[in-house]
């Protein structure tokens, strides 16, 4: 291939005999114990093969974009789990060091990162930030010479595993894009904890984390560029993280190529291989002309980028064409192999799992497409303007009064809780059975992973009975620590609970079990980290250690025995009004409709960010058309 040296031929042939002896024969193990290749990623570090593209003086090994984008492909070639860990090291987690530190950031963090010595990831998406990527809600407030991160980030690549994490958030609400900042955290700093690995269809022997952040303490020097800079950082950060998921997509296809290839020379059928046969040599051929195409397209977005030319739309491009073909040829792949492809512990029965996630992660294609008509016809009219108003966040949930009981000693809260819940309108004295369907339920009491030993179920079950409710629980609490049932656990993928009381005890609140509450009438959360998710999506919620709490609300709740509970009435929610925003000041021209926003300030005529419209000279005119002050009106939009 003409983009290809013979250096990185030799790079190929180093990673594609590394992979096939270190990655090839663990690859079906890893995918079955959703495992972290934690060892093997070490001395692939310590080959220098997690610097790839950076320069010998920052611990880099001097190679360049094509070649980090081979390394990709080789991985993803015997697994695509293993090809998406350094795809997120080097693209997400250490080239915007690279691209936007300063250089005591890259000594102290790139330096050790690009010599395999630490793992890096990148925290953007959010429940609410996902394709709309300027949603986030993840704050960082300046206070002295550090920043307190507060807020979630979920779907995180090496989540937990990576040492350095490069994080966006919000330093000046209510003025959009231009209020992200970038920040590198650390692993191991005080409030900085993770949620639990995903249990996904594929790539699992990729860590995929929650992040969360509960007032961790960011050094100013943290500060990734300029306040201000965050999305730019992250969008320019995803156009070269593009070229690495399409080189996953790549490798992938081209490992479920090679199989199908070799399979059909085998496998005999109407007395010769069936590779003799024209239905399975279309597929072949087709196969093989699809990946050349997409291997042109990624190599040649990996060539621009390397040479500083604009790649974004290349990168787009690259990274959806090769994953929509990528599914069509492990699709194909495991075709040829018939039902022996459809076995577990086949290499394209894997292939076929780990192929989906290209489409999806690093900008869905959907997302790839925008961004390619962007550069091809500009940027298209937003459908309603941006209003630079703080967006009221809601909670997965719904609004929920989200009244915190934590002023007294556990047993006043514990009593204060059960004075609401009968002010509201529950009745105690009747019941349901524990073992009542979880659908059906008019009450559930559900544990989390947060209730710890097994031991502790038993006050969870007492407090379901002394509540008159079902059993219920997190999926991880049925799935992984099979306390319960798998048909007790409650969440978007399992039962979903509609009744009215839904009591979460060690419940952190990940999204998918958010999903399968929506409808509850009233959340309580009881959790000992004040920052677990749940506390946003419920009403009632105290901060505590279950094995404190729970038996205090069992006594509390406990009236003899249960009369049998009437058929369920659904109780209606009662949620307090948001509270309206304060004004802020915002000012419109009578000439152009340009807004001022003290926030942002005018850069253009020397106004720092703050000024309120008051306080501009009385000089200043508007940027955009020259109007003087005196003929700007207050915004509606405030
Ligand atoms: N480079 C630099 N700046 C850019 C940019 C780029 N590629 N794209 C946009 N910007 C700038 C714009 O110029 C604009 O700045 P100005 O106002 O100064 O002109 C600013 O950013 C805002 O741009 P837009 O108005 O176009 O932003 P938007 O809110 O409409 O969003 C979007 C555009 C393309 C939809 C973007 O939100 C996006 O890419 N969404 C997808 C997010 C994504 O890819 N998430 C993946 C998460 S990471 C992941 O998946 C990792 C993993 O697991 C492996």
């Amino acid at each position: 291939m003409s983009y290809t040296t013979k250096k990185h031929d030799e790079l190929r042939a180093q990673i594609r005999e590394w992979a096939e002896r270190e990655i090839k024969p663990i690859a079906f193990m890893l995918d079955q114990e959703n495992r972290f290749p934690g060892e093997q990623i070490k001395e692939f570090g310590k080959m220098g093969l997690l610097g790839i593209p950076f320069p010998k003086e920052y611990g880099g090994l001097g190679g360049d974009i094509l070649g980090y984008a081979i390394g990709v492909e080789e991985l993803s070639r015997v697994d695509g789990g293993t090809g998406v860990i350094l795809s997120a090291h080097v693209s997400l987690g250490a080239y915007p060091i690279y691209a936007f530190g300063n250089e005591d950031q890259k000594q102290k963090y790139l330096v050790p990162l690009a010599k395999g010595e630490k793992l890096g990831a990148f925290g953007l998406t959010e429940p609410n930030a996902g394709s709309d990527a300027g949603g986030t809600e993840t704050t960082a407030e300046l206070r002295g010479d550090h920043y307190i991160l507060n807020g979630e980030k979920i779907f995180i690549t090496n989540g937990g595993e990576a040492d350095v994490y490069v994080i966006f958030a919000v330093t000046t609400p209510g003025i959009g894009t231009k209020g992200i900042s970038a920040f590198i955290v650390e692993k191991g700093w005080d409030g900085f904890t993770f949620g639990d690995h995903y249990d996904k269809m594929g790539i699992r022997s990729s860590a995929t984390r929650q992040l969360l952040f509960n007032n961790v303490k960011v050094p100013k020097e943290n500060l990734l560029g300029k306040e201000g800079e965050g999305f730019k950082i992250a969008m320019s950060t995803l156009d070269g993280g593009r070229i690495g998921i399409a080189a996953q997509a790549l490798g992938i296809a081209q490992g479920a190529y090679e199989a199908a290839v070799e399979y059909a020379k085998e496998r005999e059928q109407f007395d010769a291989p069936i590779a003799q046969l024209q239905a399975i040599q279309f597929k072949i051929a087709e196969m093989a002309t699809k990946i050349r195409a997409a291997r042109l397209l990624v190599y040649s977005a990996a060539e621009l980028k390397e040479n500083h030319e604009p790649y974004g739309m290349e990168s787009a491009m690259a990274k959806k064409y090769a994953s929509d073909i990528c599914l069509e040829v492990v699709n194909d792949a495991l075709q040829v192999f018939g039902g022996t492809g459809y076995l577990k512990g086949m290499e394209v029965e894997r292939f076929y799992r780990d192929a989906k996630i290209c489409t999806i992660y690093e900008g869905t294609n959907e997302i790839q497409n925008v961004v390619i008509a962007s550069h091809i016809l500009g940027k298209s009219a937003k459908a309603k303007p941006v209003s630079a108003k703080p967006k009221a966040k809601t909670p997965v949930t719904g609004p929920r009064k989200k009244v915190m009981i934590n002023e007294g000693t556990a047993e006043a809260n514990v009593e204060k809780l059960v004075e609401l819940l009968k002010n509201d309108g529950y009745d105690f004295t009747v019941g349901i059975d524990i073992d009542t369907p979880i659908i059906n339920a008019e009450r559930v009491v559900s544990a989390g992973k947060g209730i710890g030993e097994k031991e502790n179920m038993k006050l969870v079950e007492d407090l379901a009975k002394a509540a008159g409710a079902a059993l219920g629980s997190s999926r991880p609490v049925a799935e992984q620590l099979k306390y319960v049932p798998l048909n007790r656990y409650v969440g978007m993928s399992g039962q979903k609970f509609t009744g009215n009381l839904y009591i979460a005890c060690g419940v952190s609140g990940a999204i998918q079990h958010l999903k399968g509450i929506k409808d509850a009438s009233t959340i309580v959360a009881i959790n000992l980290n004040g920052n677990a998710p749940i506390f946003k999506n419920a009403d009632y919620g105290i901060v505590g250690d279950v094995k404190e709490i729970l038996p205090l609300l069992t006594k509390a709740l406990d009236t003899g025995k249960k009369k049998p509970a009437p058929p369920m009435v659904k109780m209606k929610r009662t949620v307090p009004d948001e509270p309206t925003p304060a004004p802020r000041g915002r000012y419109v021209c009578l000439g152009c409709g340009y807004e001022y926003i003290p926030e942002l300030g005018d850069e253009d005529g020397e106004v720092n960010p703050g000024t309120a419209y008051k306080d501009l000279p009385e000089e200043w005119v508007c940027p955009e058309c020259g109007e003087e002050k005196h003929n700007f009106i207050p915004s509606s939009e405030q």
